[in-house]
């Protein structure tokens, strides 16, 4: 059977417009999501001792999940034992947490720890009552979690070699650049989007000052893309060490893309992190956290303004969506030179 989408770029047919508009196919690819890693939570999310309810989590994987942190940061089932209610609304600073519904409570390691007017049942408690454990992966403070995940060891690698050396574990966390935003277009379209700096000049001006987009370059390995966005003169840039693959380049920004739809943008000032969460076949929850390294680079060069380059693009994936749905458009073609990183997403999509 030939591949939908054909490995030589300059052969290739583009993604079929029924994977942004066919109901069906959403969720079938929307249940593969439970075999992948994703993005929980930064540490510096959590003090000590206190848990914080994953909601985009829940939209990514359909399972209600908390981070908890004592000694440890673990990523727990947020639901209740006893009768299935939700544990934690948002945040929580306590040592132990108590269901709202009828106060059964548990460590923050999920273990039951104790229920009123149980104790005339027999058998109780089980192992059966405490809250299930999820895997949970930490690289460098970034904790990810799933339901099965796998084979991520590639991706994480690649990032070691090219940004390992930045100090990622103690980037503060800053709740004043959180973000969401409903979109009504398709979560592919939105990562086809991000995958390529070839919309930058037509799209968004002001960024295309900073960036030297003749330099513009995207590179791809198993299970993600990275674009690197090369600064133009007198933008702010990364102080690269030595040794380092990049060092001697004026970096203005690494943008990472894992599939399905993390986003892991790193700029001289720290980390931006987007979330890309399918609500339905045409709505996307877009969440925004970040992270601060260093504040005297904020609100300057590639990452100063994002909240401007988030709304440019929201309005051109808005339009394209309604383009798509069209029985006027069926399918596109790649630029071998400036749409690598979309052809490559469109490749693990459809595989
Ligand atoms: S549902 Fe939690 S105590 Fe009853
Ligand atoms: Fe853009």
């Amino acid at each position: 059977m030939s591949k939908t989408i054909d490995p030589d770029i300059r052969k290739a047919q583009a993604l079929p417009s029924s994977y942004y508009t066919d109901p069906e196919k959403f969720s079938e690819i929307k249940h593969r999501f439970r075999k992948y890693w994703h993005f929980a939570a930064h540490k510096n999310q959590l003090v000590e001792s206190s848990s914080i309810e994953l909601k985009h989590l829940e939209k990514l994987i359909d399972e209600p999940i908390m981070m908890t942190a004592d000694r440890k940061i673990r990523c727990i089932s947020n639901v209740c034992t006893h009768r299935g209610m939700l544990v934690v609304d948002g945040h929580c600073s306590k040592t132990t947490l108590r269901c709202p519904y009828h106060g059964r409570t548990f460590g923050l390691d999920g273990s039951m720890r104790a229920m009123p007017e149980f104790e005339e049942v027999e058998d109780f408690p089980t192992n059966k009552d405490d809250l299930r454990n999820f895997p949970i992966l930490d690289w460098k403070g970034l904790i990810f979690s799933g339901i099965e995940p796998s084979g991520f060891e590639s991706s994480l690698e690649e990032m070691e070699r090219r940004v390992g050396w930045m100090p990622i574990e103690t980037f503060e966390y800053d709740n004043s650049r959180n973000r969401s935003y409903d979109i009504n277009a398709n979560w592919a379209l939105y990562v086809d989007n991000y995958l390529e700096g070839f919309h930058i000049p037509f799209v968004h001006k002001d960024l295309n000052r900073a960036l030297d987009y003749d330099n513009y370059q995207t590179e791809l390995f198993d299970g993600g893309v990275l674009q690197i966005g090369i600064a133009n003169e007198g933008e702010s840039t990364f102080d690269i060490p030595e040794g380092s693959p990049d060092s001697g380049l004026d970096v203005a920004a690494y943008y990472y893309w894992l599939f399905p739809g993390l986003m892991l943008n790193f700029y001289p000032w720290g980390l931006s992190v987007n979330l890309v969460v399918p609500l339905s076949v045409d709505s996307t929850r877009i969440i925004y956290r970040g992270f601060v390294w260093d504040k005297k680079f904020l609100g300057k060069g590639a990452g100063g303004d994002l909240d401007k380059v988030e709304a440019e693009d929201q309005h051109i994936v808005e339009f394209t969506q309604r383009g798509v749905s069209s029985r006027s458009y069926e399918r596109g073609r790649y630029s071998p030179t400036k749409e690598t990183g979309v052809h490559h997403f469109h490749q693990i999509l459809t595989s």
